[in-house]
This record gives structure tokens, C-alpha cells and sequence, in this order.
């Protein structure tokens, strides 16, 4: 029997049980935003990973019904939106089924095409390279062809355990065994 057929015989996981169990992964909040015959579209999502540096690329995983992967299959870019926790309204608003850009700031970035959210805490703008469609979902892997972080103190908007949270620096004491973000030694960044 090969791997692949042993797998099928295991009992399979309720989605019930796959949620209460997955909700107490603490994760960022952001706003994916692409652009669909013309207009804005976009919505909240925690499904984001960065994949790598060299060069720069991430994963996102949007609903197959939802109108922002129809605006990254069709527009062939995207943009990832860091939001910070006095953006929760944001977050709450992309979550809704319509209306995401009423009185929301945005601009076009030029080279992607796609809406830019003017006072989200930053941004990367992406190119599709590849997508994946994976059962209700599809896998966008985008290119970075521009990012930029407005804030240089973040206080990023989480999500845990189906709530909206702060980070709380006050009560941790520094790591001593991680090596400075992008150095050769920084888990990620394996030199080629
Ligand atoms: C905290 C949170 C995280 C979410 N993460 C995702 C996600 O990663 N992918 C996704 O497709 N939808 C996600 N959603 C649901 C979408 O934001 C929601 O379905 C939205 O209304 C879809 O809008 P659209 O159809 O206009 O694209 C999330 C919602 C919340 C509240």
C-alpha cells in the first residue's frame, strides 16, 4: 500500500473540530486588496504567509466565491494590507459582504494597478505567480514589487480564539536566542 493510499484509510476531522482547534492559532490581521472589472474589491484575511526573501514572496488563500479572488484572477495582482489595532474598524468593515471602500482613502498603485489603502500600517504589492486551487479555496503565491511600512513603533491588529487583540510588549522580556532579523543566520534567510 503506498503512502498516498494509507492517509485515505485515516478517520477524517470534522471541520468543527479542525476550527476549534486552528482558532487558538494567534494570527495578523490584514485587508487583501485587487481590483475587478475596473472597481475596488477586498476583504479581511488571516491566511498569509510569507514564503521568502530571495527573492521576496508570499502565499495568500482566498475563498473561491469570494469577489477579491475573482479580482486577483482577473487583475493578476494584489496587494497585502498590515493593519494596525487602532484599524480593527477596518478589519471589521472588509469582513462584510459589500460597501469595503465607502469612505475608506485609497489610491492606485502604479504598478500593480491594484487599490492601496492610504492609512493602513503598510503594504505589499504583489504579482501573481502562481495559483493553486485547493478544495473551497484557491492559493495565490505573489511576487513583492513594492512595499512600504508607515510606522516605525506598529501596534498590529491579531486575531485569537475568534477575537480581535493587542499585543502586549509590556510583560515580555527579550528573546537571547534569535539572531537579528536578516541576518545570515535568521531562520528564512539560508544564504543560497
Ligand atoms: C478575522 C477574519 C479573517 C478572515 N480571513 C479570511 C481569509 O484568510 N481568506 C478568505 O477568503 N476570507 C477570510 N475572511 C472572510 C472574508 O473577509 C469575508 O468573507 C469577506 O466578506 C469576503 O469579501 P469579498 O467576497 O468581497 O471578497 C476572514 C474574516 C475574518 C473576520
Amino acid at each position: 500500500m503506498s503512502q498516498h493510499e494509507a492517509r485515505k484509510d485515516h478517520q477524517p476531522v470534522s471541520p468543527e473540530l479542525f476550527r476549534d482547534v486552528i482558532r487558538h492559532l494567534a494570527s495578523g490581521v490584514t485587508i487583501i486588496t485587487s481590483s475587478a472589472k475596473g472597481g475596488p474589491v477586498g476583504l479581511t484575511a488571516t491566511a498569509v504567509c510569507s514564503i521568502s526573501a530571495k527573492p521576496p514572496m508570499l502565499l495568500v488563500s482566498l475563498s473561491n466565491t469570494s469577489h477579491t479572488a475573482e479580482g486577483v484572477e482577473e487583475s493578476g495582482a494584489f496587494a497585502v494590507h498590515l493593519l494596525s489595532h487602532a484599524d480593527k474598524a477596518y478589519a471589521e468593515k472588509f469582513a462584510l459582504p459589500k460597501d469595503h471602500f465607502v469612505g475608506i482613502p485609497y489610491h492606485t498603485d502604479e504598478a500593480t494597478g491594484v487599490p492601496v489603502l492610504s492609512e493602513a500600517l503598510g503594504h505589499l504589492a504583489c504579482v501573481v505567480e502562481r495559483s493553486i486551487p485547493v478544495a473551497d479555496h484557491i492559493l495565490f503565491i505573489g511576487r513583492v514589487v513594492g512595499c512600504e511600512l508607515n510606522s516605525k513603533h506598529p501596534h498590529p491588529l491579531l486575531y485569537f480564539d475568534r477575537n480581535y487583540r493587542k499585543l502586549s510588549t509590556a510583560s515580555e522580556t527579550p528573546a537571547t536566542n534569535l539572531e537579528p532579523w536578516g541576518s545570515e543566520q535568521d531562520i528564512g534567510l539560508v544564504s543560497a
